[in-house]
């Protein structure tokens, strides 16, 4: 149902509930937080394409990675007094100035893909998330059943330094190996989510683990680094996916490409459509007065090469990718 549908299905109950959006379309203001990513250049993309599909007139301010300039975009937002605020936060603490201000405003905001402090809890609507801790389980939970009793060291690439999803995923696969003494983290640093610090961070890992042989495994926050990395152990004249295991989350095409030529093994899928839910869930709030639940999760589900990647990979691009 689109925008305008809802607001005739809904004409009767928002005429008791005060200060709901009825006849224009709403505007919604999304401070997004760059393009470090594939998946997030698709998260931007399907955000828009969900938009229209609403007739919801939607601004996007690029923050270019900087917490500052998001903070500056949605204070710019609330002086526009838009409808709601949409806000994927680059890092998790920072938050409570800008927030009061929206909430002072009677702006609802409403989090894409990342968590902010819990003591945040009262300054936004609903956070449309998937559960990071679970994905990052996920992928060590694969590693340990692959690799069975063998040893197994693992280098790490880890996300932006302070970002939720990045503790999160880390904190998920020391969970995930928790049980297997065999399987082992030695290496870990951030590749900033981007594939050229994935490629420059194994690059480094490589050469400090003697060319790479001591390494069994590669796990990265997200595929992009995973892809970086590929081309590095590529490079070093390793075989990734044969001679070095690799376990990633988004799963953007690229992963299965990889997956595919058979130099990836698996990724946890997080879906680049949050902004679909969220504008449900902000359509409801500001025409029935409905509160949504504080966490909209998304799904988050492993593919191997066994899920056969070439043709994920042709379901997959054009959806934002
Ligand atoms: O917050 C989601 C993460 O941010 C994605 O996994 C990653 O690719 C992105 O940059």
């Amino acid at each position: 149902m689109n925008f305008k549908a809802l607001l005739l299905a809904s004409a009767m109950t928002a005429a008791a509930v005060p200060g709901i959006a009825l006849a224009q379309d709403l505007t919604v203001g999304f401070s997004q937080i760059g393009s470090e990513s594939g998946w997030r250049a698709a998260e931007t993309t399907v955000s828009k394409s969900e938009a229209a599909k609403r007739k919801i007139n939607l601004k996007i301010a690029d923050a270019q990675q900087k917490q500052e300039n998001q903070i500056k975009a949605i204070r710019s937002f609330v002086a526009q007094n838009v409808d709601a605020i949409f806000l994927a936060p680059v890092v998790s603490t920072g938050w409570e100035a800008v927030l009061k201000e929206a909430k002072e405003a009677k702006i609802p905001v409403v989090l894409l893909d990342r968590d902010i402090d819990p003591s945040g809890k009262d300054l936004y609507l609903t956070a449309v998330t998937s559960d990071s801790v679970h994905e990052g389980k996920v992928a060590g939970e694969w590693l340990v059943k692959t690799v069975g009793t063998k040893p197994c060291n693992v280098v790490e690439l880890q996300g932006t330094v302070g970002a939720s999803v990045a503790t999160n995923r880390k904190k998920g696969f020391e969970a995930g190996i928790a049980g297997a003494p065999n399987v082992k983290i030695v290496r870990s640093q951030t590749g900033d989510f981007t594939r050229a610090k994935g490629k420059e961070v194994m690059e480094s890992f490589i050469k400090a683990e003697g060319g790479g042989a001591s390494i069994c495994a590669v796990y990265a926050h997200n595929d992009d680094m995973m892809v970086g990395a590929i081309q590095a152990m590529k490079e070093a004249g390793l075989k990734p996916g044969k001679d070095i295991l690799t376990a990633s989350i988004d799963a953007v095409p690229d992963i299965f490409k990889a997956m595919a030529a058979g130099e990836a093994n698996a990724t946890v899928e997080l879906t680049p459509n949050m902004a679909g839910p969220a504008f449900d869930a902000i359509i409801a709030y500001k025409t029935k007065g409905t509160v949504p639940p504080k966490w909209i999760q998304t799904e988050s589900k492993l593919y191997t090469a066994a899920d056969n990647p070439q043709a994920v990979y042709d379901s997959k691009k054009g959806l934002g990718y």
